[in-house]
């Protein structure tokens, strides 16, 4: 018994000490990249495993049609990431397998398609999520997700923490003896801060008075603490911004609230908070493939589906019904975060028209919807229209 007490005090102390390294590496104030100066842009495009190689093949479809002309004057290069599939990452045992990541350091930006997540009992080692090393490595802090309802006035966006939390050390945990075993949640001062920051930055940008944290500072003291902590300093830093604290049960309730819902903003989260609620606002929205994702760091920043790579519609060979959407709403962030401001709105445009008001084509993810081909062709056609605007203004 000893013995395995003084492994885990190792354990402990080894993963005291690298974070308190990162903590000095946090501190290092980093410069915003600037993609105006970029020339060319590159952006990788990862299709994943699962649906992924499916939904990413519309996708990186629908983006070419959007780029063609910087692409033909070279302004901007797509670039296919082969080698992220459950597969590959199984045979090297890595999350991300080292000559992929060097690939995906090449580029600026990146659309990524889902990759499976393995968990213990299943066929494949228990290595970890690829999104979650990707976002470590490339220090993608912030996951921003958007949620619209426009007949609910609804008009939600989260930042959710995306590196430290309950993730961070997430396959680092120790089985101290047959029957306990300890897991490690970290907030750091510095991660908390960026974050809340970032938050509070578009709040005031966007003329928005409240920011609602989520926490559970209440019982989690020490690192929930630290995260309500901080966001109460960088709230009296924005006296016209309202700091609305929530913890995470009671706000998982009142997202389906009818008499609050559309008061909520903006939110910012812990890692683990933001992931619950953002699935659980996009099954409000319509459903998990209706939303984007955006992990932004200040180097790289990485677009996605909010969701997984659903093994189960491969099993039941229902790829070609997958929706391709979360994966097009996570391109109009992308196109909007990289500057190109009005092929992103003619998008989302699109994308509404497409998915909120005409719906001429509906996807079920089964054989009674339209393929994930018919939708993307739908969103083609509706991108050249020249009524395109007029046709918005009509259903906005
Ligand atoms: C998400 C996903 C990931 C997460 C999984 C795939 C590891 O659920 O992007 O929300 O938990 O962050
Ligand atoms: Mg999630």
């Amino acid at each position: 018994m000893s013995d395995n007490i003084e492994k885990a005090k190792q354990h402990f102390d080894a993963l005291i000490k690298q974070q308190l390294e990162r903590v000095e590496k946090l501190k290092a104030e980093v410069d915003w990249i600037d993609y105006s100066k970029l020339n060319p842009l590159i952006i990788g495009i990862i299709g994943g495993d699962g649906i992924g190689p499916e939904i990413s093949k519309h996708a990186h479809m629908i983006l070419r049609f959007l780029l063609k002309d910087e692409i033909e004057k070279s302004g901007i290069i797509l670039r296919d990431i082969n080698g992220l599939t459950i597969e590959n990452r199984a045979k090297v045992n890595k999350a991300v397998p080292l000559e992929v990541l060097e690939e995906i350091k090449k580029c600026h930006v990146l659309l990524k398609g889902p990759t499976t997540t393995p968990r213990k009992g299943d066929k494949w080692p228990n290595i970890e999520s690829a999104n979650v090393a990707l976002r470590r490595a490339l220090d993608l802090f912030a996951n921003v997700r958007p949620i619209q309802i426009p007949e609910k006035e609804i008009n939600w966006i989260f930042f959710r923490e995306n590196t430290e939390g309950t993730y961070l050390l997430g396959s680092k945990g120790i089985n101290v003896t047959e029957n306990l075993s300890i897991d490690f949640k970290v907030i750091t001062s510095q991660g908390a801060h960026r974050i809340i920051e970032l938050a509070f930055e578009y709040a005031h940008k966007n003329g928005i008075n409240k920011v609602s944290v989520v926490t559970k500072a209440n019982v989690v003291k020490a690192t929930d603490g630290k995260f309500l902590a901080i966001a109460q300093q960088v709230a009296d830093k924005y006296p016209d911004i309202e700091l609305d604290d929530w913890y995470i049960d009671i706000i998982t309730a009142k997202l389906i609230d009818p008499l609050r819902q559309s008061k909520f903003k903006i939110f910012v989260a812990p890692n683990l908070y933001g992931d619950i609620i953002t699935d659980e606002a996009a099954q409000i929205q319509g459903g998990v493939g209706t939303a984007g994702s955006a992990n932004i760091g200040k180097r790289y920043a990485m677009f996605e589906a909010i969701h997984g790579s659903a093994p189960r519609m491969i099993d039941e060979g229902r790829e070609k019904y997958a929706d391709p959407s979360s994966l097009l709403r996570a391109i109009v962030m992308m196109l909007e975060h990289v500057g190109y401001i009005d092929k992103a709105r003619k998008l989302e445009k699109a994308l509404d028209i497409c998915t909120l008001y005409e719906k001429k084509i509906i996807i079920t993810g089964r054989s009674d919807g339209a393929t994930g081909k018919e939708f993307a062709e739908y969103v083609i056609n509706t991108l050249k229209k020249p009524s395109l605007e007029t046709l918005w203004n009509f259903f906005h």
